[in-house]
């Protein structure tokens, strides 16, 4: 387990530019940029996309999808393309869509195949109330694959959907892995994140990359003692 790099800003829309710093960067080093759904990180998108409006280095994956079609609201494909794909000059040179259309074993297995070789350059995560990350709940059996890249997953929190999900062989070998996480209704899951022993009680404290880094904001960041 690498340590963790812990960064505070004032707010959130402080770390909304923090990440998207942290994701020009990435972008102008091209590769294999993973991102997360929900609506946390929808400003850092919209933020990214005006700073950097030319993807064509990058291929763009999902960390995770509700199995819902891509044109849902609840869709993470629909809320990426909302806030960051519509709006740049020049798009990603492959967009690796998970199939939130189909079966969600099927879909699983897809990305598992498409995932094959891929070393991510750069994730962005989020985590959620429950400790959870990705669309790995706590205490889900995803949380043990050694093997497949990608799985299908029960939801542990609204939008109670199934998942695909990346799993810990693809997210712990990435290269770069930044959580964004902000707000008050955060602040229990951080703490059991980044300053307590890792458990599958929180997915988050067991998913790092090869450098981590968890960008928070003060009020995400209240209850981490040791800062
Ligand atoms: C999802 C997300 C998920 C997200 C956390 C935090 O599909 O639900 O990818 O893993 O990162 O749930 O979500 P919020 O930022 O919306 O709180």
């Amino acid at each position: 387990m690498t340590d963790v790099e812990v960064q505070v800003v004032r707010d959130a829309a402080a770390a909304t530019e923090a990440a998207a710093a942290l994701i020009a960067e990435a972008v102008d080093a091209g590769g294999h940029i993973g991102l997360s759904g929900g609506s946390g990180p929808r400003p850092t998108y919209e933020r990214i996309g005006t700073l950097r409006p030319n993807w064509d280095k990058v291929e763009l994956w999902w960390i995770d999808e509700r199995c819902v079609p891509p044109a849902d609201g609840r869709s993470n494909y629909r809320i990426i393309r909302e806030s960051l794909l519509d709006g740049l000059v020049r798009p990603p040179s492959v967009v690796h869509r998970v199939r939130g259309e189909a079966e969600p074993e099927e879909a699983a297995a897809e990305y598992d195949a498409a995932l094959a070789g891929v070393t991510l350059d750069f994730a962005l995560m989020g985590i959620g109330p429950d400790g959870h990350t990705a669309s790995l709940f706590p205490n889900a059996s995803g949380l043990d694959e050694t093997e497949r890249r990608a799985v299908a997953a029960e939801a542990g929190m609204e939008p109670f959907v199934a998942r695909v999900t990346m799993t810990p062989p693809v997210l712990s070998a990435a290269r770069t892995m930044v959580y964004l996480v902000t707000g008050e209704g955060k602040a229990e899951a951080v703490e059991r994140a980044f300053g307590a022993t890792p458990s599958p009680d929180t997915p988050a404290s067991l998913i790092r990359g090869r450098r981590t880094i968890a960008l928070l904001d003060e009020s995400a960041a209240s209850r981490l003692s040791s800062l």
